[in-house]
């Protein structure tokens, strides 16, 4: 098990680069099978649900390879519509599969995806949505199977908008006979991403990025060489980042515009922000002001991944803010963790009350799920001391070479094996 171990209170100087979005990149994996044709997804991040999602093609019976960064996909010879139970609870986005595996063979049978245990994560949205597009639908032992004659175009309205369940729609409705209207989509950029993905394939879809997509089922769909989408995510890690430590960075790849809230969060705080095209550069200096309230939404909202990082940055500023999570029941796991760092945060329900502190101290503290474990490792950072973060096998799953990326930038961060 590796930890991190970590020496608070260097300011961060530099500029880094953003990898590929975790969250693009493992539904564009899954639509990868679409076609029998060779597929390119470039600079794919070394992160661990790519690898895993990589197992499953093969799993599959797809030959599927690194070049370089990129990972080419050559599903030919794949004729498997079952992944194991293992791999499905390895990663939440092995729900994805189900879209892909009935457009290309018409049944599919999965377990329960697993992924970060921040909340119920219940899948009815996604599997009432392959109803409609004629699905037929059975759960035994663990596994749920799907099966189809062929997939028919609907009308499909979503009670919430799910990023997952908007995805499956489209995976599964490419190639439906007929046409697919989504009422209620999620408007994440990623789906956008996977609009554009699917369109560069040969595929008719519109309207991603609004709430109301469109889908022209198609005969076929060919091979592809594709450039995802930069990680907000991880942008908006950096960012808080140097301002929690103070300094000054510029982190190139994400557009303002997928993070527009974030910025005007750290602005409040009162760090100074300039974006131009594709580059962010932020600078912070001084004792930092809490953000009043940050409350979670779907896109344009403020993003649920960078919950936890903006709850670490206020544990240190003048004043309080009252973090509010609206998307998962659970994700604030990592708040206990916090407080052994000096932290004074009360969660009730899905409300953090954060009364911030002069400083946090070097602590031991355990990385229970993803986007928790960074903001631990930020406030880490900036904390006074030593701390250890253990148990990095969340933050790989998304972030690739976190602390070589954090070393360029001046941190003092080292991972050890333990
Ligand atoms: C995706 C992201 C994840 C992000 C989340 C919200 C990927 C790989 N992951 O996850 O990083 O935190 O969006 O922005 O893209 N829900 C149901 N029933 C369903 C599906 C979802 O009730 O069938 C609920 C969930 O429990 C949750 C909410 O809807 O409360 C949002 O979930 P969803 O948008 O589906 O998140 P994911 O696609 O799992």
């Amino acid at each position: 098990m590796d930890t991190y171990i970590i020496e608070g209170g260097r300011r961060l100087f530099g500029h880094v680069d953003v990898q590929s979005a975790k969250n693009s990149v493992l539904p564009l994996l899954a639509a990868s099978i679409l076609t029998a044709d060779r597929v390119r997804i470039r600079k794919v991040p070394r992160i661990t649900d790519a690898m895993c999602m990589v197992q499953i093609l093969r799993e599959l019976g797809a030959l599927v390879e690194w070049s370089g960064e990129d990972v080419v996909v050559d599903s030919s010879q794949a004729c498997s519509h079952t992944i194991s139970s293992a791999l499905t609870k390895e990663l939440r986005s092995s729900v994805f599969m189900l879209g892909s595996l009935l457009t290309r063979f018409h049944r599919a049978v999965i377990a329960y995806p697993g992924g970060c245990d921040i909340g119920l994560r219940p899948i009815d949205l996604h599997l009432n949505a392959l109803k409609r597009l004629g699905v037929e639908i059975a759960e035994r032992e663990g596994y749920i199977h799907c099966e189809c004659e062929r997939l028919r175009g609907a009308e499909i309205a979503i009670d919430f908008p799910s990023v997952g369940a908007t995805e499956n729609i489209l995976l599964a409705a490419v190639m439906a006979e007929g046409r697919t209207t989504v009422q209620g989509a999620a408007k994440e950029p990623e789906i956008v991403d996977l609009q554009n993905f699917l369109n560069a394939m040969g595929g008719k879809v519109r309207g991603a990025g609004t709430d109301i997509i469109e889908i022209e089922g198609v005969e076929e769909l060919r091979g592809v060489a594709f450039t995802p989408v930069k990680d907000r995510i991880e942008a908006g890690t950096f960012l808080i980042a140097c301002a929690i430590c103070g300094g000054e960075i510029e982190v190139e790849g994400a557009k303002e515009e997928n993070i527009g809230l974030l910025l005007h969060k750290l602005r409040e705080n009162g760090c100074k922000i300039h974006s131009k095209n594709d580059k962010i550069k932020i600078a912070s200096y001084g004792k930092l002001r809490a953000n009043r309230r940050i409350e979670t939404m779907p896109f344009p909202g403020f993003p649920t991944d960078l919950q936890a990082q903006v709850t670490a940055l206020n544990a240190s500023c003048d004043g309080g803010a009252l973090i509010v999570e609206n998307l998962f029941e659970t994700r604030f796991k990592y708040v206990p963790e916090l407080i052994k760092m000096g932290a004074d945060i009360e969660v009730k329900g899905r409300h953090a009350f954060v009364r911030g502190v002069p400083r946090l101290h070097g602590a031991t503290v355990t990385a229970g799920d993803l986007r928790g474990g960074a903001a631990l490792v930020l406030a880490a950072l900036g904390a006074e001391g030593t701390s250890e973060v253990l148990d990095l096998s969340h933050i790989d799953r998304g972030y690739s070479d976190l602390e070589g990326k954090l070393k360029c930038l001046g941190a003092e961060i080292k991972r050890v094996r333990v």
